[in-house]
């Protein structure tokens, strides 16, 4: 069984989605969030999941409030740290501490758009398709290899609301699917920085890169 620690800030529907998921051998050991309000929090006591509360506000800098964070994460030995909707800036040392084993989601095709504010910026740039990634963190922000996209169209009355729920609803697609890879052990970090995911009836070795899911 695999221990999957979650850290959230708000709402938490994809953390939602991936406890629904009910993803074979993955165990959702705790769920974290740096908002004492957040919203995600009730949905995982009422799921019986060990909830969390590290809030930042406690914390003088950056670095201590890391570290706490890694201490409460480290109590549910993680073999996954997913970052689900979670609106802090995390330092180099506690990235490195789970490099090969945190992942996030990300509301654009990246490297577009990367930061606040996406579906806005899509909008204004006048682009025609729009999207969201799963990707690997590494130090630089919303910049890991990628392990999933997914494609939406963007419409001409579109405005930030109904693209992000069009985007949203392939969010709660591709990360359980990204979670149920991890877990199944089928991801790949490649040495050129990309991601591979086995796939026994592709290739000639059975590792593939990961489909677009549209
Ligand atoms: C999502 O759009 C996610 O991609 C972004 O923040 C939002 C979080 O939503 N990082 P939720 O808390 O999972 O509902």
């Amino acid at each position: 069984m695999k221990n999957i620690v979650i850290l959230i800030s708000g709402r938490g529907s994809n953390m939602e989605a991936i406890v629904r998921a009910q993803i074979p051998g993955a165990r959702i050991a705790a769920v974290i969030s740096n908002r004492p309000d957040a919203g995600g929090l009730d949905f995982a006591v009422r799921q019986g999941i060990a909830a969390r509360v590290v809030d930042h506000k406690a914390y003088p800098a950056r670095e201590a409030f890391d570290a706490a964070l890694a201490e409460e994460i480290d109590a549910h030995s993680p073999d996954l740290v997913v970052l689900a909707g979670f609106m802090r800036v995390l330092t180099d040392a506690f990235v490195s501490r789970y490099a090969g084993r945190l992942i996030n989601i990300h509301p654009s095709l990246l490297p577009s758009f990367p930061g606040l504010h996406t579906h806005r910026r899509a909008l204004e740039a006048g682009v025609r398709v729009h999207g969201t990634t799963v990707h690997f963190v590494t130090p630089t922000l919303d910049c890991g290899p990628v392990v999933i996209q997914a494609v939406v169209p963007v419409l001409a009355d579109d405005d930030e609301d109904s693209l992000s729920a069009r985007v949203l609803v392939q969010e709660h697609r591709i990360y359980p699917q990204a979670v149920r890879w991890f877990v199944e052990g089928r991801l790949q970090l490649t040495a050129a920085g990309g991601v591979r995911v086995k796939d026994e009836t592709a290739g000639l070795d059975g590792w593939t890169v990961p489909p677009v899911e549209a």
